[in-house]
């Protein structure tokens, strides 16, 4: 059944205060309610509705009496007073075998829950809708020595504790743990001098992981104070650890929940990418608090105005504590290999989709990352002052309510006066604009056009232009900036922009720090572009020189059959031995666009790309830039080597991702030495791992990669990484036969999604692997998620996305997906996650 925005109402009841008892056993687990409700005025109804799915109800009573519910289809109801009154059930529940990892469940033995969105009814009978929201009392009873929940410490003793939440909060942000654990504890002083108790709960031996994460937090806690006047609102922050998690963590009011894999790290188990994704969901989690928790969603449909605004925040805020250059490139890169490969197909919806099947599958790139460019957009319209002002003003008129985004673009209107009638648009209209660019030189004016398009998406053929903030400068052809970054606004299909008083016709550097997520389309000549590489005063648009002429000279290696231009090599080596740049900048420049984006520029062409041909062409490409650039590359790789004890800090990350990109080009003309070399010396895991990663993708390291196992098979997190490696290291003729053979290793735990995401993840990514024309990749990949289905919907409907761009390609290839999707789209059974996602992805 859909669910549709248009058809919100407000609910019938609102609830006063919540009490809830747990009495914790695997497998029948007892949970007691006693739910104080209230008529809501608000609302036309007095149909007394309770959610819940899965449980098993032993009693009910309204005010004391004992009562028979009608149980229905996902709840019951009942006919209750047109006054206050107090509900209270008694209900059963079986955590142990709750593997959907939704509600209340086991992980390594401890008991945790996952309740965002609607997971909180398989806990018990509740409105389990955001807008509802309630302090809530909890008392936990069991011999577990650690019992958790959110707010403050209430009274405990031996076999239980209790748990006081003043803030009133949706359902969904309700967690709880139970556990054997440990706590890295320390403790933190706000800026009106509140002194919160800070907990890190770990097993024990996960407790050498936990020094980065706290130091993360504490940093997030200070920035939010620093940076939005955001302070912490309870005694105690706790965060807690588990291994078997459907996503990377969640901002449960005073308990955050973290996947093992997004929290846990030491030097010698987690790389530098990993460090700084973890100082990212650690400050992701903790701006919640504000942004989610205290000002939360109305229903589902907003949740972008959480999501978006909190993506956001921790982009801004790993911008303060590392470089806001190579990180606006980072998410550009990571928006467009995700984001756009969504908006450009089956799977495409507006930032604020209008109907969903499960909610679940709207947890989207284009949700979080696109929601967050639509927030940088705002600022970068209203500035920084602006900002200010409306976010001030939304925390002041909207803490404790459940809010839309129409309430939250009313704070900007209100607050700058401009009217973002248009601007709203980008929150409801799907696909990526191109901005197609043309200029004019005449009579010492120089004039640029810009035309605006959005493609159509399923269900929305028409689209109407959007306000788009395009940051452009100038230069002359000596290479001296003569404008600098102004941001036009684009509001018309077509508008021209004119600028005098320049002596020489310029070079423009248009859509400068990627200040709009739309496709820019622009006649440039390789020397431009090579100018701009070299010239370019703007972080961004001086590596997007680098990629663009990347881009077009595989394109062209692809299409035409062309060799490696030599002019782009050169320039990439003026710019990567440019000692004057950040060494995590120059390493971007190495990086050239993947596969998958090659094969999505390609079919705009208008041809169904090959992924062979795409992946021996880049190939080419990487052996060409190692013969011409080997000088080159192998001193750099000496002089930038990282001495000393190891740190996680951006200064060192750097070099070393320099230094890897090198090492992972010069293996392919120099041969394993130099990567067996550093494997052997490696005393932290970025370094282990980025040599292993050179070795296999030479067809080397098969006695390293022994190694590695053998050291390694207890951790189960670096384990996901050498399962992970060699799907993705795979020539493409062997990635499916190392995907399957790893799924019969005695460590390949299924159930766990951090390890079926580490096999399949790494498959699906390896795109030459995945679209091999036998069709073996396809196969497997559907066998398991048939297998998965029925035990975790949620992950995997997830990973059926592999398949979302199967329209792209050839008749072959399409026919091949096309018979996987329906034959798991015939599956009796089948999960509402897994049916949607594919029944999206054959609709037409
Ligand atoms: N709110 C969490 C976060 O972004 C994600 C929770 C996702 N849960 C889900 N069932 N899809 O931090
Ligand atoms: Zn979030």
């Amino acid at each position: 059944r859909t669910v549709y925005l248009k058809d919100y109402t407000p609910p019938a009841y609102l609830v006063d205060e919540v009490r809830l008892t747990f009495r914790l056993a695997p497998e029948a687990t007892r949970v007691l309610s006693e739910i104080r409700f209230r008529p809501n005025p608000d609302a036309a109804s007095r149909d007394f509705f309770l959610h819940g799915e899965q449980l098993k109800l032993i009693s009910a009573h309204v005010d004391g009496k004992a009562v028979q519910p009608v149980l229905v289809e996902g709840g019951l109801r009942l006919e209750a007073p047109d006054a206050p009154f107090t509900f209270e059930a008694e209900v059963e529940i079986d955590p142990e075998h709750n593997t959907a990892l939704e509600g209340l469940y086991r992980s390594g033995g401890m008991y945790c829950t996952q309740c965002e969105a609607e997971g909180f009814r398989k806990i018990t009978f509740y409105p389990d809708r955001p807008d509802v929201m309630a302090p809530f009392h909890v008392r936990i009873e069991s011999d577990e020595p650690v019992l958790l929940s959110n707010g403050n410490p209430g009274a405990s003793g031996p076999g239980f504790a209790e748990w006081n939440d003043p803030w009133p909060k949706p359902a969904y942000l309700f967690a709880l743990v139970a556990g054997d654990l440990v706590a890295h504890s320390d403790s933190f002083t706000t800026m009106s001098g509140r002194e919160v108790a800070l907990n890190l709960w770990v097993r024990e031996a996960d407790i050498d992981k936990c020094a980065f994460g706290m130091e993360a937090l504490k940093k997030s806690m200070t920035w939010d104070e620093r940076t939005y006047g955001r302070e912490y609102d309870l005694d105690v922050f706790n965060i807690v650890a588990v291994d078997d998690f459907n996503m990377g963590a969640m901002e449960n009011k005073g308990l955050n929940i973290f996947n093992s894999s997004a929290v846990l790290a030491s030097p010698a188990t987690a790389t530098d990418a990993d460090f700084e994704r973890i100082e990212a969901i650690i400050a992701h989690e903790y701006f919640h608090n504000w942004t989610g928790n205290r000002v939360t969603c109305r229903d589902w449909f907003q949740l972008c105005l959480k999501e978006g605004l909190t993506v956001f925040r921790d982009q801004q805020f790993t911008g303060d504590m590392r470089s806001h250059a190579v990180k606006r490139i980072d998410d550009a890169m990571l928006l467009r290999a995700a984001q756009f490969r969504e908006d450009n197909g089956p799977l495409a919806h507006p930032v604020r989709p209008e109907s969903f099947v499960e909610i679940n599958n709207f947890y989207t790139v284009t949700v979080y990352e696109k929601g967050a460019e639509i927030v940088g957009m705002l600022k970068r319209l209203v500035g920084d002052k602006g900002y200010r002002k409306a976010l001030d003003l939304y925390f002041e008129r909207h803490d404790g309510q459940a809010v839309t985004i129409e309430d939250w673009l009313k704070v900007f209107e209100e607050a700058t006066g401009r009217d973002l009638g248009q601007f709203a648009r980008w929150y409801h209209q799907a696909g990526t604009p191109r901005v197609h660019v043309a200029e004019d030189w005449t009579d010492g004016r120089y004039t640029l056009t810009l035309r605006q398009e959005t493609p159509a998406t399923p269900g929305q053929s028409d689209k109407q232009p959007v306000v788009i903030p395009v940051a452009v400068g100038l230069l002359n052809p000596n290479g001296d900036e003569v404008l600098p970054t102004k941001v036009l606004e684009l509001t018309e299909t077509e508008q021209s922009f004119a600028f005098d008083g320049l002596s020489a016709r310029p070079v423009p550097s248009i859509l400068r720090g990627f200040s709009a997520p739309v496709i820019l389309k622009q006649e440039q000549t390789d020397e431009t572009r090579a100018f701009l590489l070299a010239h370019d005063t703007d972080p961004f648009n001086k590596w997007e020189a680098g990629r663009d002429l990347a881009r077009t000279g595989l394109l062209a290696m692809i299409q035409s059959g062309d060799g490696p231009h030599a002019g782009y090599i050169d320039a990439l080596g003026r710019g990567i031995a440019d000692e004057s740049l950040d060494p995590a900048f120059r390493a971007q420049l190495l990086a050239l666009p993947g596969e998958d984006e090659l094969a999505q520029a390609i079919f705009e062409t208008g041809q169904a790309p090959d992924p062979s041909a795409i992946h021996e062409a880049r190939e080419g490409l990487r052996h060409a830039i190692a013969d011409r650039l080997g000088d080159l590359l192998s001193r750099l790789y000496d002089t930038h080597q990282v001495t000393g004890a190891y740190s996680p800090k951006a200064g060192d990350a750097g070099r070393r991702s320099l230094t890897n990109a090198a090492l992972s080009l010069l293996s392919l003309t120099e041969g394993g030495n130099r990567a067996r070399n550093q494997f052997r010396a490696a005393d932290n895991m970025t370094q282990q791992i980025a040599a292993l990663g050179a070795l296999l993708k030479i067809g080397e390291g098969a006695a390293e990669l022994k190694a590695f196992e053998d050291q390694w098979s207890h951790e189960r997190l670096v384990m996901n990484k050498w399962f992970g490696l060699q799907v993705g290291a795979a020539q493409p003729d062997d990635a499916a036969e190392t995907a399957e053979r790893l799924t019969r290793h005695p460590a390949f735990d299924w159930k766990n999604p951090n390890r079926f995401r580490a096999v399949f993840g790494a498959l699906s990514g390896n795109a030459a692997g995945f679209h091999h024309p036998s069709g073996a990749g396809y196969r497997l990949l559907a066998d398991w998620l048939l297998k998965l289905d029925p035990l975790n919907p949620q992950t995997t409907a997830r990973m059926t996305q592999a398949f979302s761009t199967w329209k792209r390609y050839d008749e072959d290839r399409r026919g091949l997906i096309r018979a996987e999707l329906e034959r798991i789209a015939g599956t009796d059974g089948l999960s509402r996650d897994t049916s949607e996602m594919v029944g999206r992805m054959l609709a037409d």
